[in-house]
């Protein structure tokens, strides 16, 4: 380092020495001077302790993201990256030399090269231009889509009876219109007599389920549920050596807010299920940017918040990082905010109280700096400059940063809709998603049913109650076992699955029925269904 150097700029790059592989964040920054050779990095092994990315609009948050997932990329991680105002599929592109970019390289101390990363397009359902994502209903499972339905307990119980049901009666439930379909047949004379014995839904709850369906139909996520099915291995995927960047674009879905979180839960689940337990690695399998992760967190009731906690809590020993990017911390929980070990806060405005109150707050939040006025250099950065503070290698928080960031490698803005239509088109994935698949499942066999003049009852084995008591103690052993079984997993007991277990209505249902249900809902978090493959 040049003896030009300040003793404090010196230091602070000390603390970002790492041995392993990095990824380059920028330089440091003091009193308005960026010092090349005093580098700002994050270590790859500590990125699946999650991280957030903050600051007022227009500070260069989706920048960031860009930077830092690019690199990942080139480093052979794969990538998610949800690009909710459609400005991060130039990801997909080498970025354009220019004359800022090169005079930011150069402040920065960067060998600047254009250079895109390989990038999968997808989007929700049938909405937008991307691969087509679905789930079924089934694989959501009850307790997710009741959340996201923003169900009642007596609601919540009523739902998971109505898979229940319909996973004895062997009625499918792929899309939105075979779960309405059931709850309407469970609601007649003749469906009510089928579920004579193991509980009823009242017409008053019915109608509440129905009219959230609905609404959420409304909201576009009707075409989300269906056939085929994404299997979420296919984020983990690399290509010539560099991870493969999945962008999700959500052009629409910033009034969908829903529809968006319902998404990330069940990816999250999925992902969960799917993938073993490896503790800590020395790079993650794959990290998650969720850009403007208000929406997320937006209107969540309590029960969604702390399956979120809970799997942001768990998902880091499966070896998957999350990053948060959005306004102010405040967007995010505490619990979830307190996870986040890699933070990149861009500049802060204070032009009201509240602002003011939000700074302070924010500083608060970082590690004692002896180099600089936090509160001051928050509001004074500028664009594509963030203070910052990482884990280190041996995962203690490194000194606290102002940073000036470097430029993105890959194109800054959105690709041409024509380049994004012919990324989709030759992705050899898309023959496998684009066309809905709507196979003959619970509408097609209520509908035929219904047509029929003497309607036959729908097979449903006997409840067996007399068993009952043995096989529920069976399945209070069992769930132990996969307790213990699984390191890590729901050790805070609860989360969805404490809520539900602890569902009077539910788990007295779930007795007398001595069901599956108990088991089913044991194997996962969640409550979403493992799926077959
Ligand atoms: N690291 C960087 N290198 C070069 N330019 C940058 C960098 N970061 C930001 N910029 C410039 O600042 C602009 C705004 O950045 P960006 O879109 O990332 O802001 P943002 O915080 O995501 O804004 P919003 O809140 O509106 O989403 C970019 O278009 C770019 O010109
Ligand atoms: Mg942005």
């Amino acid at each position: 380092m040049s003896a030009a150097v300040p003793n404090a700029v010196r230091e602070i790059a000390d603390g970002y020495a790492f041995t392993g592989p990095a990824l380059e964040l920028g330089a440091v920054l003091l009193d308005g001077t960026a010092y090349a050779d005093a580098r700002v990095r994050v270590p790859l092994g500590v990125l699946n302790r999650h991280g957030l990315v903050a600051g007022a609009t227009g500070t260069g948050k989706t920048k960031t993201l860009q930077l830092i997932a690019e690199q990942l990329s080139a480093q052979g991680v794969p990538v998610f990256l949800a690009d909710i105002k459609g400005d991060v599929s130039g990801v997909a592109a080498p970025g354009e030399p220019g004359g800022r970019t090169a005079a930011r390289a150069a402040e920065v101390g960067q060998d600047w090269r254009p250079r895109g990363c390989p990038v999968e397009f997808y989007a929700l359902g049938g909405l937008g231009s991307g691969i087509p994502v679905r789930a079924t209903v089934t694989s959501f499972g009850p307790l997710l889509l009741a959340k996201v339905l923003d169900l009642n307990e007596t609601q919540e119980a009523s739902l998971g009876l109505v898979f229940h049901y319909a996973d004895r009666a062997g009625l499918e439930l792929y899309d939105l219109k075979d779960l309405t379909a059931v709850i309407t047949f469970l609601t007649s004379p003749e469906g009510k007599e089928e579920l004579r014995g193991i509980g009823g839904i009242s017409a008053a709850t019915a109608g509440v389920i129905l009219r959230s369906l609905t609404l959420l139909e409304n909201e576009g996520a009707g075409a989300f549920f269906g056939e085929p099915e994404f299997d979420t291995a296919e984020l983990l995927r690399s290509a010539d050596g560099a991870g493969v960047v999945s962008v999700l674009e959500l052009p629409a879905v910033q009034d969908r807010p829903r529809l968006f979180s319902t998404f990330l839960m069940w990816l999250l689940a999925d992902l969960y299920q799917e993938l073993p337990e490896v503790g800590d690695l020395d790079r993650p399998k794959l990290v998650f940017f969720f850009d403007e992760a208000h929406l997320l967190f937006k209107g969540a009731s309590k029960a969604f918040l702390e399956a979120i906690t809970q799997t942001v809590r768990l998902i880091r020993s499966k070896g998957v990082g999350i990053f948060f990017v959005t306004q102010t911390p405040k967007d995010v929980p505490s619990d979830v905010l307190a996870q986040l070990g890699n933070r990149v806060q861009h500049a802060l405005r204070a032009f009201t109280p509240d602002d003011a109150k939000a700074l302070k707050a924010t500083v608060s939040t970082f590690p004692k700096s002896p180099a600089y006025d936090l509160g001051e250099v928050l509001t004074s950065l500028g664009t594509g400059e963030a203070v910052v503070t990482v884990l280190s290698e041996k995962g203690a928080p490194t000194p606290v940063a102002a940073t000036r960031l470097r430029a993105p490698q890959s194109l800054m803005g959105p690709i041409a809709p024509e380049a994004l239509r012919a990324a989709v088109d030759g992705s050899a994935l898309n023959g496998k998603y684009r066309d809905a698949i709507d196979r003959e499942s619970a509408y097609e066999k209520l509908a035929a049913r219904a047509a029929r003049p003497e309607a036959e009852p729908v097979p449903v084995p006997p409840a067996e109650p007399e068993r009952g008591r043995e096989q529920e103690r069976e399945q209070e052993r069992e769930r132990e076992r996969d307790r213990g079984g699984e390191r890590g997993r729901d050790k805070d007991g609860g989360g969805l699955l404490g809520a539900l277990m602890s569902n009077p209505a539910l788990k007295s249902f779930a007795r007398s029925a001595g069901t599956q249900l108990g088991r089913e809902i044991s194997r996962s978090l969640f409550g979403t269904s493992r799926r077959r493959r």
